[in-house]
């Protein structure tokens, strides 16, 4: 009754205007068609891009600026392939106004990470996301031919040597960690879990263990600041007024003395002895033209190491381990590798040992093709550029994209692609031909430029290519190799958790998973 006299009353109030206003109504009707028109037909030039002559085909979209930019951040996986069907395999889309080119199947692979300098750029692609992180003089903040030299102090520093003494601390971390899942059976977040063991683990070997030692206090919250600046808005947007930007800042720059006051302590106290890249950096490193690495360079890639290797390994631990958890008869597998390798699962890890641990490997290796950390790769196009093989030409200033996932996730390259199956790995051959004439050196070691041309793809390819990925294995694989010591697992209620795609790095949504010590 209440709201049947509301209507009514409103009926009222609003009856008298009607005649009036009807005729006013069909004329200013009349004005707002005759001016829309061209409105519309000049917001139209200026808000929609228009595709130029030659240009891949522009995927429509309804809203200017921000383009396919919803469609896409939906359901990344599902867009991509839409147009793949559609379109092939070059296709732009609009984000936020601008024009990304998307490069898929081992070719567009190819084309974007053997691009060549003058053509495309990661620095002026990924500059205003990580400059404010990392710091000034290292990394997308120097010219191209000093991040191939920095990235050579770097992986000489991963050495064999270096990473023989990290498997027995990397295997304490990981048993202390997990002693505190100490009920029989329980439910947790595994992700949660692996973030905290990585940075754990990761600083202990790489960054010194005084800053290990820091980690529970100040160190975290630094972290976590800094980390708030790796925002997919400001890979889009330089210097953005946010108050996760001004932490970030400050966060930078407690950050970088809190190592370079490690630093000091070390030269004052006369320690070298140690085997982690702080230690290496300020001692070993030099210039091709004969300057020192400085100690706020040494800093800034230290930031930068801890910043590449964390979520993008703490990802695929995770989601090495909720695969495992989906097929739980790989755990007895797997504790049979290393029984083998072993000769118990109660002898300490290896160096040796766990590089012979080949199913490990391949979990490892299953996991990354199926949840590629880094979803894309994007270079920033410097001058029109055509894409061999085809009649079309990319504008400047466009960005050029692979989407790892796409090729590792393609039924052409991989059967039941969809499906986690370590042992395709057993015999798998990648079909790229690399001859010796394809190697190439950029300064940081030698690889093979055919190399690019692989459907699998997780580290990335050329002048760019992850020097992290021995590092990055041995962790990752003598994690899971304690943990499946410890534990069996099972995913929460059957679920296997979904992609969010909404961070930098893709991570599991409520990845949670029932663990049942073997122990107690
Ligand atoms: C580059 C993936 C761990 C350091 C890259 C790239 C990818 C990648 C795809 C190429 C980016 C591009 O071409 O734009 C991964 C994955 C990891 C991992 C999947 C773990 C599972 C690490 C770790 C470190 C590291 C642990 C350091 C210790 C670097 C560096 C580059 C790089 C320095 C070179 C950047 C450049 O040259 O532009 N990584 N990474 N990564 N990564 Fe990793």
């Amino acid at each position: 009754a209440y709201h049947a006299n509301v209507t009514v009353q409103n009926n009222k109030l609003i009856a008298p205007f009607v005649k009036e206003v009807s005729v006013n109504t069909i004329l200013y009707l009349c004005a707002i068609v005759t001016f829309s028109i061209p409105l519309l037909y000049i917001l139209n030039s200026i808000l929609y891009v228009k595709r130029k002559q030659n240009e891949p085909p522009i995927v429509p979209y309804w809203i200017p600026v921000i383009g396919s930019a919803i469609t896409m951040g939906m359901d990344p996986i599902k867009f991509y392939r839409k147009y793949q069907q559609e379109y092939g395999n070059y296709f732009t889309f609009i984000l936020l106004g601008k024009r990304m080119v998307t490069c898929l199947g081992s070719e567009g692979n190819n084309f974007v990470f053997n691009a060549k300098l003058a053509n495309a750029s990661a620095e002026a692609a990924y500059k205003s996301l990580t400059v404010p992180v990392f710091g000034k003089g290292v990394v997308y903040d120097v010219h191209n031919s000093v991040l191939m030299e920095q990235k050579k102090f770097v992986k000489a520093g991963l050495s064999n040597e270096n990473l023989r003494a990290y498997v027995p601390m990397i295997e304490m971390e990981t048993k202390n960690y997990f002693s505190r899942w100490n009920k029989q059976s329980d439910i947790q977040d595994v992700h949660k879990a692996t973030a905290e063991l990585i940075i754990m683990t990761a600083s202990k070997c790489l960054l010194g263990e005084e800053v290990r030692s820091k980690l529970d206090e100040s160190f975290a919250q630094i972290f976590h600041d800094l980390d708030g600046g790796f925002k997919p808005v400001n890979f889009l947007f330089e210097d953005l007024p946010l108050p996760s930007n001004k932490l970030r800042d400050q966060a930078h720059v407690k950050m970088r003395h809190f190592f370079m006051d490690i630093m000091k302590d070390r030269r004052e106290k006369g320690i070298t002895d140690r085997t982690d890249i702080m230690q290496y950096l300020t001692t070993h490193c030099q210039y091709k033209d004969g300057r020192k690495l400085s100690d706020e360079e040494s800093a800034h890639i230290m930031i930068a190491m801890l910043m590449a290797g964390q979520h993008t390994s703490s990802t695929t631990t995770a989601w090495a381990l909720l695969y495992l958890a989906s097929q739980p008869n790989l755990f007895n597998e797997l504790r049979k590798e290393q029984i083998e390798v072993f000769g118990s699962l109660d002898e300490p890890l290896t160096f040796d040992g766990i590089k012979k641990l080949t199913l490990h490997d391949n979990v490892v290796r299953e996991s990354l093709r199926l949840r590629p950390p880094i979803f894309n790769v994007i270079r920033k196009v410097l001058r029109d550029l055509p894409i061999p093989g085809t009649q079309y030409v990319i504008p400047k200033d466009s960005y050029i994209q692979s989407i790892l996932a796409i090729s590792h996730r393609s039924e052409g390259y991989f059967e039941n692609a969809e499906t986690f199956n370590p042992n395709r790995w057993v015999d798998f051959d990648q079909n790229v031909k690399e001859r010796d004439d394809d190697l190439v050196d950029y300064g940081f070691g030698v690889l093979h430029s055919a190399s690019a041309k692989s459907p699998f793809l997780p580290f990335g390819a050329g002048r760019h290519r992850c020097i992290g990925e021995p590092f990055a294995y041995l962790q990752i694989k003598t994690i899971i190799a304690v943990f499946v010591r410890m534990f069996d697992l099972e995913l929460y209620k059957n679920k296997f958790p979904e992609c969010d795609f909404t961070t930098m790095i893709v991570q599991p949504k409520d990845p949670l998973v029932q663990y049942t010590r073997r122990d107690n």
